[in-house]
């Protein structure tokens, strides 16, 4: 039964440059489940874009001397970029810059309003006394009241995930200036999140299968009480607040509209299409799922505000599950655009072949942990694991077959019962790998598959075809279909991982380069190969050296 899948992957702030702490903390792992579900013959509908709002742009805008909108168009550009020479596979990956975001972003505050979940009220904020404005959250620094740590920003402190209230933060300084910044009153519309405590609690204990870690924190935070949230701000860049009773200097708050991007862009993806109405097969039809690719800084807004906002709004789908994942870490610190740790995806993208590239993410992906990641790491799994295991394998089958029987698929005569177990348990291999990528285990699923290529491995060692064709060339014909089946069925389960090569294997296979079902495709005996080729270059150890 062919199943809609909504892939919500988290939208990064159109700031700087992204690293691999993104890749592997959303865009590797949305991506592979979204090609494991194509190929499972699932509807996916895959979408992000470039968080163009907020103080995260206008930092930025003010320290280049620019605009923000001009900001965004710098690095909107690159981050398309990554995800062509990756393969990120998005349907639509676009920004909140858009009429349409700001159309769908005021219909849901309209709504929310006009049901009583929004209501005005008056805040104190804080205002900068030299500089002569208010200061969005994220302009004010200073000591997170429950961990201590000294440079906790006003929005959320980096060190201990929790979301935070400027107020909040013990002796507060002002980054626009250094000054000590003031309370004055200024007035905001309030999502009134605490009346949503009990709905979300029942939902979220609902959720068996979640992440513990995910889960655990969304329970804590409604546990701990949750306040009212404004979400307008004062800040004159965002989308413009639909009623005009705040003033001209009010914005609505950059993560109030970020979440709604899934659902813009999924009407913006249907317009795109031509079948405007499109959108609703995954938004409205409580058959289909939704899985939100998220990292861990994301868990507030993805488990507890954004399901809020769309119970209060009514009538389309929560998420089925929020995979978030931890760290990536390098030499122990997390990565961060603002700290500048962990070079670009870009830099890596120029080094090394797309496909090696996510290999060794996807081998390391923090799913229940921080994992440390170096570029040594990087060099050693793609020659030790990647090139050793499986591209050795695929190609001294294939370069045997080519040369000893001219260019074809060798004809095997009867099957051994080795042979017969060595295919069977590749089949089961791909069942395994399935239940793994169904249950977001997506290192799990790669090392099954790269368990299989090692059993190939092991089978071709004992048999030695080499050997054999010298003495009984129909024997040697058989190991090589068998370890031919064998390759063709691993192809399918690491084509979610490895989409560039196992294209280019299949057309070495004479199959062609699409997968086009989550099963092993028999490679006939007898018909042609393409041109067989190496599938991975070996790295020196100063590959990323530079
Ligand atoms: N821009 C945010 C960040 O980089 C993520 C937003 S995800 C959203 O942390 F879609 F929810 F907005
Ligand atoms: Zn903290």
């Amino acid at each position: 039964m062919s199943q809609r899948i909504l892939v919500a992957v988290a939208w990064p702030y159109a700031s700087g440059s992204l690293h691999l702490g993104h890749l592997g903390g959303a865009y590797l792992p949305a991506d592979i489940f979204a090609r494991y579900h194509r190929i499972a013959g699932n509807q996916v509908l895959m979408v992000s874009g470039s968080d163009a709002h907020g103080t995260p742009i206008t930092v930025k805008a003010d320290e280049e001397g620019i605009t923000p909108r001009e900001v965004v168009e710098r690095y909107h550009p690159e981050i398309l970029g990554y995800w062509d020479a990756i393969g990120i596979s998005f349907d639509l990956f676009t920004t909140t810059m858009t009429e349409n975001h700001a159309a769908v972003t005021q219909d849901i505050f309209l709504r929310l309003l006009e049901k009583g979940y929004l209501v005005k009220g008056t805040s104190t904020q804080f205002f900068d006394p030299e500089a002569e404005r208010f200061l969005p959250d994220r302009y004010v620094e200073g000591t997170c009241p429950h961990c201590n740590y000294p440079r906790a920003r006003g929005d959320q402190c980096e060190n201990c995930g929790r979301t935070l209230d400027a107020t909040d933060l013990i002796d507060p300084r002002s980054r626009l200036t250094g000054a000590t910044p003031v309370l004055r009153e200024t007035e905001h519309y309030f999502f009134k999140l605490p009346e949503f405590a009990d709905p979300l609690r029942e939902w979220l204990e609902s959720k068996t299968t979640w992440r513990r870690h995910v889960k655990n924190w969304a329970l804590g935070m409604i546990d701990e009480g949750m306040p009212e949230r404004a979400m307008t701000r004062d800040i004159d860049w965002g989308v413009e607040v639909p009623v005009d009773d705040l003033g001209p200097s009010k914005r609505i708050y950059v993560w109030f509209d970020a979440v709604i991007g899934y659902l813009s862009a999924a009407k913006e993806w249907a317009s795109l299409i031509e079948d405007p109405e499109a959108w609703r097969k995954w938004w409205e039809d409580p058959a289909a799922e939704s899985y939100y690719f998220v990292g861990k800084d994301n868990i507030p807004f993805h488990t507890v505000i954004w399901p809020a906002m769309l119970m209060g709004y009514g009538g389309l789908n929560l998420p089925t599950d929020v995979p978030a994942n931890q760290y990536i870490t390098f030499k122990g610190e997390k990565a961060s655009k603002s700290s500048g740790i962990g070079r670009s995806i870009g830099w890596y993208a120029d080094r090394l072949e797309p496909d090696a590239l996510r290999y060794a993410i996807a081998a390391v992906l923090p799913e229940q942990n921080d994992t440390d990641l170096s570029d040594d790491d990087m060099i050693r799994r793609i020659n030790e694991e990647l090139v050793a295991t499986w591209g050795n394998l695929v190609n001294r089958v294939l370069s045997l077959s080519d040369r000893n029987f001219g260019g074809t698929v060798p004809e095997p005569g009867p099957l051994t019962t080795t042979d017969e177990a060595l295919v069977a348990s590749i089949d089961k291999t791909l069942e395994t790998a399935a239940g793994h990528i169904e249950a977001i285990e997506l290192r799990a699923g790669l090392r099954a598959a790269m368990d299989a290529a090692s059993e190939v491995n092991a089978y071709l060692n004992s048999e030695e075809p080499w050997h054999v064709l010298k003495e009984d060339e129909k024997r040697a014909a058989t190991i090589l279909w068998t370890a031919i089946q064998a390759i063709s069925g691993i192809r399918v389960a690491l084509s979610p991982y490895l989409p560039w090569t196992s294209a280019r294997l299949g057309e070495m296979l004479g199959i062609g380069p699409k997968v086009t079902g989550w099963e092993r495709p028999e490679v006939t005996g007898g018909s042609e190969l393409g041109t067989v080729e190496t599938l991975f270059t070996k790295l020196d150890a100063d590959a990323l050296d530079d």
